[in-house]
């Protein structure tokens, strides 16, 4: 044993503690998230897999898109779990990702083709979450992640140098380090990529050879069995790319061409919107151990404002000034977290009167003007529902100061 694994850690303990994360992780990827729902998945559908895939295609969509509510019979024969435990007689599978169907059969598609998926969309709108999930779903891991930012290099994607090593023994097999997307590619792997259009254009480059040769050559190594590292089949990559950053539009000709293109939008429809912004809002009270007690009329002004904002239209078809922040459902699900918090953890009066400094966080990022905006949403759409006479629009009315 070395010393280092003799000292006793400090954190031990914590994974013990309630509220805490299982494991003691605060959170889990999704691959032990989930991990019930994708044995149960891989032993309900034996149907052919691409080569390289833990589920079948149809299993990845039903994994991310649910069961719609009705729960998956397991046959007897089949309920033996890769870990030799036994796998449950039924289960339901939860909508993890709210979005069109065609649209996560499309990605899954993509992949099952090895080709690349490249999900573009506003900030807020799941990409990340839904490549982590296609990812878990596909290979049973969504770890062989790369970040993109203005400091990515191409060793990012490619490989580095244990330089101890190198030093010792000059270039070898042992000493070169792999990338995720190299691991991804030895494996036959899902490789991902987050915020692709952060990267630097010539750094991104390096991705066309991999995604259109299937393997990287090590000139250190050339006279070796290692001197050309091929893809496995399965191998494929998902990045994802925020349309307010650096555009996609920089990206070369000859790396989009390598992607599948897929826009991720808000969500469309209000009464899913709500539904999902309430589970979240649950959650964050569960993780933390404690009681919900946020009303649903609460969420619901919430939920209203966002979407006005957003989209620049009241439900009622006013006309609303659109701040230039994101009004993204994450932020809506952040918000709506935080009031349950309050709520639980320092309850005093109507959690409804916490709702316009919270917004007001929101939307006063960059732009002075946004401000204007949201006092503007003040004395049109609140104004106007408060004298139609609701309650609860009258009360956000009355605390319009509040916004000052
Ligand atoms: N369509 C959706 N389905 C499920 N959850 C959603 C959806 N849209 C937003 N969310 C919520 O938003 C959270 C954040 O999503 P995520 O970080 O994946 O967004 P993103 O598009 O990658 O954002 P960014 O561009 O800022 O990286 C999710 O964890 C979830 O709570
Ligand atoms: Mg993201």
């Amino acid at each position: 044993m070395t010393a280092h694994a003799q000292t006793t850690d400090p954190t031990a303990d914590m994974a013990a503690r309630p509220g805490r994360g299982a494991d003691g992780w605060q959170v889990l990827p999704a691959e032990r998230r989930f991990a019930a729902e994708l044995a149960f998945l891989a032993a309900y559908d034996d149907g052919p897999r691409p080569p390289g895939w833990a589920l079948t295609p149809r299993a990845v969509v039903t994994f991310i898109q649910g069961s719609d509510g009705e729960p998956l019979c397991l046959a007897k024969e089949r309920r033996t779990g890769p870990d030799g435990g036994e796998l449950p007689a039924t289960l339901a599978i939860p909508a993890k990702f709210v979005g069109e169907r065609v649209l996560v059969e499309r990605c899954v598609v993509t992949l099952a083709g090895e080709r690349g998926l490249l999900l573009v969309g506003e900030p807020g709108t799941a990409k990340s979450m839904l490549s982590e999930l296609l990812a878990a779903a596909v290979c049973g891991t969504s770890a062989l992640t790369v970040q993109g930012t203005a400091g990515t290099t191409e060793d990012a994607f490619r490989y580095g140098w244990n330089y101890a090593l190198l030093l010792a023994q000059g270039p070898t097999r042992q000493a070169l380090v792999e990338s995720p997307v190299l691991t991804a590619m030895r494996t036959g792997r899902v490789a991902r990529i987050e915020e692709v259009t952060r990267c630097l254009p010539e750094v991104q480059d390096a991705l066309v050879s991999i995604l259109s040769d299937r393997r990287i050559n090590v000139p250190e190594l050339a006279d070796t069995d290692a001197g050309v590292l091929p893809a496995a089949p399965g191998f494929t990559v998902i990045a994802t790319a925020n349309l307010r950053d650096r555009g996609v539009s920089e990206m070369s000709a000859a790396l989009k061409r390598r992607f599948n293109f897929e826009t991720i939008g808000p969500i469309a429809d209000p009464v899913t919107e709500m539904e999902l912004v309430r589970r979240q809002a649950i959650a964050a009270v569960a993780r933390a151990g404690a009681a919900y007690a946020v009303d649903d009329s609460v969420l619901d002004a919430l939920v209203t404002v966002f979407r006005d904002l957003r989209s620049g239209r009241s439900a009622e078809g006013w006309d609303v000034e659109r701040p230039g922040t994101v009004m993204s459902t994450a932020e809506a699900v952040q918000v709506a977290a935080a009031l349950a918090l309050s709520s639980a953890y320092l309850p005093a009066g109507d959690v409804l009167d916490l709702l316009p400094g919270h917004l007001l966080g929101v939307v006063r990022k960059d732009d002075q003007a946004d401000h204007g905006r949201l006092v503007g949403y003040w004395d049109g759409p609140v104004r106007r529902r408060a004298e139609e006479g609701a309650p609860m629009w009258r009360r956000l009315w009355d605390l319009r100061e509040t916004l000052r």
